[in-house]
């Protein structure tokens, strides 16, 4: 059995953008800029948006956080957006989601200049990933293809099985996994909540990703000896033995299941990281674009 070592990978990619922002500038270039927006002060939000900004800094780009209470308007949050659109000093923006109930998920993500949306979430960077033309791809499914190729884990002609069929993570790392990408060209299976049979299905799997939500759920008896498993759940679960009094669970039993695995992710410490680093990556890419658009 091998780790998948999410943090050594994500600071050997965050390495290279460095050094590519290094060179950019040194060429009389300016760095990426990337902005967030965080609405109100939920906890996993606040973490997950200040990791992003920590690591802006790590890779030379510049960063621009923008705080809404969660009493904002949707009418505030759209003319932020339209702002940040126009804005030819911000290459790429992400709204953190959730968003509070008063607010139209998906209106706000349409709202997004598909050449700034850097979470790779608008309809049109969507549809241009099932066309086989993703250049910006949402980092989670990114960073775990990321992965696969650094690691060498072969998917040509492999089953892969992924439990899950959000817009974040199951639909697009499907996509990737089937389409004619690098570590493309595997036959993939979805599974969801309706579905019938799942441990039979899951133990076909060469690759399994599991992005439920649900800790633990995948346990040792639903996986293949051999298999590659992916975890991409980050539940936050009560535990007073910690400080910050929780703990961050996995979708998947590690200690029951590492041992059947060829390679597994940890968590935390697997996928999570590859996430931040390939944000990271949209953001030069995007820039790139536009500027090869001028
Ligand atoms: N909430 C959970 N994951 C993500 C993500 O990748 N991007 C944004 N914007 N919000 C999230």
């Amino acid at each position: 059995m091998k780790i998948l070592d999410g943090k050594a990978t994500s600071a050997a990619l965050k390495a290279d953008i460095r050094a590519e922002v290094e060179a950019i500038v040194a060429a009389g270039g300016r760095a990426p800029h990337l902005a967030a927006i965080l609405v109100g002060d939920n906890g996993a939000s606040v973490t997950y948006v200040n990791n992003k900004v920590k690591s802006c800094h790590e890779v030379g780009f510049k960063s621009s956080l923008i705080k809404f209470p969660e009493s904002v308007t949707e009418e505030e949050l759209l003319a932020k957006i339209t702002e940040l659109n126009a804005d030819p000093t911000i290459d790429g923006f992400i709204v953190q989601l959730p968003l509070p109930r008063h607010i139209n998920e998906q209106l706000i993500t349409e709202s997004i200049a598909p050449e700034k949306d850097v979470d790779g979430f608008h309809p049109v960077n969507m549809g241009a990933l099932a066309l086989g033309q993703g250049q910006l791809v949402p980092a989670t499914p990114a960073g775990i293809i990321e992965m696969l190729e650094r690691y060498d884990i072969p998917t040509e002609g492999r089953h892969a099985v992924v439990v899950g069929r959000s817009n974040i993570v199951g639909i697009p790392v499907s996509l990737l996994l089937s389409g004619k990408y690098k570590k493309g060209n595997c036959t993939v299976t979805i599974c969801h909540s309706k579905t019938q049979n799942l441990p039979e299905i899951t133990r076909q799997a060469d690759i399994l990703v599991a992005a439920i939500g649900v800790p633990h759920f995948i346990t040792a008896d639903m996986v293949k000896e051999g298999a590659t498993v992916i975890d991409v759940g980050i539940t936050r679960v009560a535990d007073e033995s910690k400080k910050c009094g929780f703990s961050i669970k996995g979708d998947v039993d590690y200690d029951a299941v590492a041992p059947k695995c060829e390679y597994i992710t940890p968590v935390p410490g697997g996928v999570g990281p590859m996430t931040i680093a390939m944000l990271m990556k949209n953001t030069l890419t995007a820039m790139k674009i536009r500027q090869d658009k001028k």
